[in-house]
């Protein structure tokens, strides 16, 4: 058993979590991430409304019996989700795990402290997650930037990022961002970690709820697969490598591009026809450096299973050798 004090805060059986993801965090895969001892997050605001989200949570509970958690995403946008809404149908639904990301969860902590939930905040600086420590959060996942979706503007990779946050905090870190398998996770324990968050990995697993042919072309990937899109407007997001993403990429080399001039290849129900139709190159979609590591498509039993014995035979075997000779 590889216990931590974030495996005995969520009362999870591996060093194992699962990042909320958008139009992927659904309850087919976020039991079957529980049922196989790691921690599942349902993904609040793939539910268009807050009363979706308590159904998904009642179904969830249907198809596990071990604790899971709900990724609130607190992003700046123009017309902003009822997050408070949202943040009542969790708690009023008796979830006691919340990843909390997008910006400082503090407007949110009076609430889910009153109800006993247990917060872990992503974030992709030490500065953000010393404010989090700070406003009572429980755990950290700090966010390099290998990582899918928005690794922030200071491009740290988990490498240097994971220990620095583990130095400065008191409260517990995940290491998240390029993680994928029983390698990185002993990377992820050396540098001081006491769980990974992957996204990337999950989504490349049979109940993933992803078209095949996104899986197939996750398979096929390598290390130049993503596109950083959003540079030049200080929102940057790692995305795969498609024609959608490299056009976007292209109009922002102009330096002068506004977000009207890309706004409609970016549109975030167009990548959903990705993940629902297949069609690689309808959209935008999220995915982080390692995909290069995804080499096939397990349960989520199998990989955690797989994941977390060859995390163990490195410990025991391929360390104790180094240290011998
Ligand atoms: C398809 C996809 C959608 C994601 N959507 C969200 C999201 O809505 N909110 C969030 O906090 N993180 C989101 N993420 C980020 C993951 O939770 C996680 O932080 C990230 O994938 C970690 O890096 P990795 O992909 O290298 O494992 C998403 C990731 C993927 C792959």
């Amino acid at each position: 058993m590889l216990q931590t004090r974030i495996t005995e805060l969520f009362g999870i059986k591996h060093p194992v979590i699962q990042g909320g993801m958008q139009w992927v965090g659904f309850a087919g895969l976020v039991s079957a991430v529980s049922n196989a001892g790691a921690l599942g997050i349902l993904t609040a605001l793939s539910q268009p409304t807050p009363e979706d989200l308590v159904k998904e949570i009642e179904k969830t509970r249907g198809m596990t019996d071990q604790p899971f958690g709900v990724n609130l995403t607190i992003l700046p946008t123009i017309n902003p989700p009822p997050y408070e809404e949202y943040a009542q149908a969790i708690v009023g639904s008796g979830v006691k795990i919340v990843e909390t990301a997008g910006r400082s969860p503090e407007p949110f902590m009076e609430l889910f402290k009153e109800y006993d939930v247990k917060v872990i905040h992503k974030c992709t600086s030490v500065r953000h997650a010393l404010k989090a420590q700070a406003v009572g959060v429980d755990a950290i996942t700090i966010d390099g930037f290998e990582c899918a979706g928005h690794p922030g503007e200071d491009d740290i990779p988990s490498l240097v990022l994971l220990p620095q946050a583990v130095e400065a905090l008191d409260i517990p870190v995940a290491g998240c961002g390029g993680f994928s398998d029983g390698k990185s996770l002993v990377a992820a324990l050396a540098l001081g970690g006491e769980a990974i968050v992957m996204g990337t990995r999950f989504m490349a697993t049979k109940e993933a709820g992803v078209h095949q042919n996104v899986k197939d072309k996750m398979k096929e990937a390598d290390e130049l697969s993503t596109n950083l899109m959003f540079r030049t407007m200080h929102n940057t997001a790692r995305v795969f490598k498609n024609s959608v993403s490299n056009e976007v990429v292209e109009i922002e080399s102009t330096g002068e591009a506004t977000f009207e001039d890309v706004k409609d290849l970016v549109a975030g129900q167009r990548g959903r026809v990705v993940f629902e139709e297949g069609d690689l190159e309808h959209g935008i979609w999220s995915a982080g450096i390692s995909v290069a590591r995804v080499k096939d498509i397990p349960t989520c039993e199998e990989m955690v299973s797989r994941l977390v014995a060859d995390a163990k035979n490195i410990i025991d075997d391929r360390l104790q050798s180094v240290k011998a000779s």
